[in-house]
């Protein structure tokens, strides 16, 4: 594989619907700028993009929520996110938004070639219509239940719980999220990109890493788990799916088309077109050409996302690079899964979030502390949990070991030497950093400080900064073990010449620290950067210089070297800090209860219709590839019934094995994962969206008529 020449870096558009929260953070945009900070350190030639989608449901619904207009939503989360970025440290060479003047004409343009080429089909089909709000419901103007593992509250376009891509049409108990009302169905044409067509290419490219015209592309170097989802849809099937909506709000189609009228485009087919008009807006502010970075083979473009943007990113988007031609496609899409908070999922309607600009505003010395807690536990390959504990742990780790060993190093220097880096002979033996039953020598010291500098350049570029922030602790480590075991305190006193070595290897490790934390931490490693008396990293290549020295035995700082005073870079925090902050998050929660609306009446007769019976379970197991369901063995007295229920985030199989319960048992069966369900067991759901029984009491009796 050869060098690539330039790269091409994009993070996930987000919805400009909303503020930013920690969930964001962790999946696309904290990884694409560490990586970003990493390759500007290695002097690459990088182009680091994002900025906000402005179309879809996601825009249109919260303007319905405010009672205001999209555009008027639009302008005021763009903004919004263009600071939080900036103030977390987020460093985009552009954040455009897909409502430009550029973005719609780029799109359109996309759009045209496509048609142009025939690549599109057209076709009519009946579609779910909200006859209230005079609409169609495409994607997320309709929620559901998922038909492959039960959520309730499916999208039109895809269930966030199992990742299923769907159609509104395979929703059961389909819901208009404009009116709440039933849709109906109603013909419409539309234009399709019949993805099926594209199977012959994709396969070999996604899988197999081979194909003719695309470079650098490495399946191994994809995540297990991006490559699973991708596997799974090449073996489902793909489908043609429609690059067109009936929508007021988006990039119109190209006007000059018959039938153009009131359709908008997909938006997921203008989204990530999006990237490629920022890049041109990019190219036009900064006097550069923006062609080479999308087209030219020697160009590696990486998208960093989260998990539930996959296939439009290794699937759709590839498809229509390729389809419209010239383009080059993704050498990775590094996609990171899901991040919990506190034990329970994200969730922006109930308030239960970090919102990033919250927490910079209130503790703006502790942004780089929330981004090394972040990708400490970040949900590179698994879901992951944020706990304001693990925050606090986090910040004790810097503080002891990073902060430690850096504030005992200048402070000896400044004490024994007047603040200079000491001339020191070579030749002297030392204890060991890592033993210190062992002796050790300046050189021997450096060699393990470039193996683990060099550990996390790997690390990095494989995408895995977990382990690169686990080697940048080893390598304080490293500089606190010196410290320790050789006491420069008091070995002073009898031997001041070793004594002059171990305190030039710890200033050689507190600069290596400065470069190796820089894209983790970038305002601290400025911060350490002053303090040891060197300048700032913007515009260096301070990683490859870095890089360089150790692998030539050069010394980063120079005998003679003058540096500053020291001074704390971390700071303690007391320990009810972490009590404090978990009860503001309880505390913000939304807590008014949200009652269910009553439905429209029922006449007796509909209630009689119901054969509902008291009953008792008898065996239950936990339905295979699905989280929330469980397979029920139910006794009804005169006959068992088997039973798929969707409880099983709230019950184990164990638990639920005696219980007297309620049953819908006329309900007509349906298949639900393969296994045929003959009935429901009546629940109770609350507003957290927790579920209990509806019990008779204990002892009452199986088969019974509830009425
Ligand atoms: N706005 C989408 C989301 O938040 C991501 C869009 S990515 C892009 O899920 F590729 F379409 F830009
Ligand atoms: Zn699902």
């Amino acid at each position: 594989m050869t060098e690539p020449k330039r790269y091409l870096v994009t993070a996930a558009l987000p919805y400009a619907n909303g503020p930013l929260h920690i969930g964001h953070l962790a999946g696309a945009y904290l990884p694409s700028d560490i990586y970003v900070r990493y390759l500007r350190l290695m002097g690459k030639d990088v182009v680091f993009i994002c900025g906000s989608d402005e179309h879809g449901a996601a825009i249109t619904i919260r303007a319905k929520q405010d009672g205001t207009t999209p555009q008027a939503i639009v302008d005021r989360y763009h903004e919004s996110l263009k600071t939080t970025f900036e103030k977390v440290g987020v460093d985009f060479d552009i954040f455009h938004r897909t409502s430009a003047e550029l973005h719609h004409e780029t799109a359109q343009d996309f759009f045209r070639v496509l048609n142009e080429k025939g690549e599109f089909t057209k076709q009519t089909s009946e579609q779910y219509y909200d006859a209230e709000a005079d609409q169609f419901l495409a994607d997320r103007y309709i929620t559901g239940t998922c038909p492959k593992c039960g959520h309730e509250e499916a999208y039109g376009d895809q269930c966030e719980n199992c990742g299923s891509t769907l159609s509104p049409t395979e929703l059961i108990n389909p819901k208009s999220k404009m009116s709440g009302a039933t849709p109906i169905l109603k013909e419409t044409s539309h234009w399709y990109l019949p993805l099926d067509k594209y199977e012959e290419w994709l396969r070999p490219w996604i899988v197999d890493g081979q194909l003719e015209g695309t470079s650098h592309h490495d399946p191994k170097a994809w995540k297990t788990h991006v490559l699973g989802q991708c596997k799974s849809w090449l073996d489902g099937g793909l489908q043609a799916r429609a690059m067109t909506r009936d929508l007021s709000w988006g990039v119109d189609v190209p006007s000059e088309l018959e039938g153009a009228e009131g359709k908008k485009l997909y938006v997921w087919l203008d989204a990530p077109i999006g990237y490629i008009s920022a890049t041109k807006q990019w190219a036009k502010d900064n006097g550069k050409d923006w062609e080479p970075y999308w087209k030219d083979k020697d160009t590696k473009l990486l998208h960093f996302i989260g998990k539930d943007n996959i296939v439009f990113h290794c699937v759709i988007f590839p498809v229509i690079l390729k389809a419209h031609g010239d383009f080059i496609l993704p050498d990775n899409v590094p996609a990171n899964q899901f991040l919990n908070l506190e034990g329970r999922k994200i969730s922006t309607s109930r308030n239960w979030a970090i919102w990033v600009h919250e927490f910079v505003d209130e503790y703006p010395q502790l942004t780089d502390v929330l981004r090394y807690y972040m990708v400490k536990t970040m949900p590179e390959n698994k879901d992951s949990e944020f706990t304001w504990q693990g925050f606090w742990e986090s910040n004790e780790e810097l503080v002891n070991k990073v902060g430690g060993v850096i504030q005992r190093v200048v402070t000896l220097i400044n004490r024994n030497y007047d603040g200079k880096i000491p001339d020191i002979d070579p030749s002297l033996s030392i204890t060991c950093s890592a033993d210190k039953e062992k002796t050790s020598t300046y050189e021997a010291e450096m060699k393990a400080v470039q193996t683990h500098f060099n550990r996390i350049s790997e690390f990095i570029e494989k995408y895995e900064f977990r382990n690169a922030l686990a080697e940048f602790i080893q390598l304080a480590d490293l500089g606190n073990g010196l410290i320790q075991h050789n006491a420069p305190w008091a070995l002073v006193k009898t031997d001041p010449e070793a004594t002059k070595v171990v305190l030039n290897i710890g200033a050689q490790v507190a600069a290596v620290l400065s470069v190796a934390m820089s894209p983790f931490m970038p305002q601290k490693a400025n911060e350490l950067r002053s303090i040891l008396g060197l300048g700032e990293f913007e515009g260096t290549s301070a990683w490859d210089d870095t890089r360089a020295a150790l692998a030539n035995n050069k010394a980063l700082l120079e005998s003679g070297h003058q540096m500053g005073q020291p001074q704390h870079l971390f700071s303690r925090l007391k320990p009810d800090w972490v009590a404090a902050q978990v009860q503001k998050l309880e505390d913000s929660q939304t807590k008014e209860t949200v009652y269910e609306a009553v439905k429209e009446t029922a006449t007796f007769d509909d209630f009689q219709k119901m054969d509902i019976r008291t009953a008792r379970i008898t065996a239950a197991e936990k339905v295979k590839k699905a989280k929330k369901l469980l397979k029920l063995e139910v006794d009804l007295g005169f006959e068992k019934r088997t039973v798929v229920s969707g409880i099983a985030e709230f019950f184990s199989p164990e638990e639920v094995v005696g219980k007297e319960v309620v049953l819908l048992a006329n309900l007509a069966p349906r298949k639900i994962r393969g296994v045929e369900s003959q009935g429901m067991i009546l629940m109770a759901e609350n507003d957290k969206g927790e579920l209990d029984f509806v019990s008779p009491s204990e002892g009452f009796g199986s088969g019974f008529v509830v009425r």
